[in-house]
């Protein structure tokens, strides 16, 4: 099995906001199309309105928008160089 697959079946299994059982592709899919912060991601996902009140995922989700932020800036500077 390749890295690419094992990682999209993890996304499926992990959830990242355990109360409302949000797993992590829901999340990275919210941010892909088009959610920039925190409060977009709840407002597509209903994600942190559980009853920890976002105390265990809210930190989580930041880190994949970072993640992906980071991931199209390496995607620019790849293109840069190519054209
Ligand atoms: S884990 Fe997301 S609201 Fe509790």
């Amino acid at each position: 099995m390749n890295n690419d697959l094992n990682n999209s079946i993890l996304d499926k299994l992990t959830k990242v906001c355990v109360c409302k059982s949000i797993s992590r592709l829901n999340i990275k899919k919210a941010i892909e199309n088009g959610a920039k912060t925190l409060d977009d991601v709840i407002k597509v996902t209903g994600a942190t309105t559980g009853p920890c009140k976002g105390r265990r995922c809210k930190d989580k989700i930041e880190k994949l928008i970072e993640e992906y932020n980071e991931s199209l800036g390496e995607q620019n500077e790849q293109d840069n160089r190519i054209s």
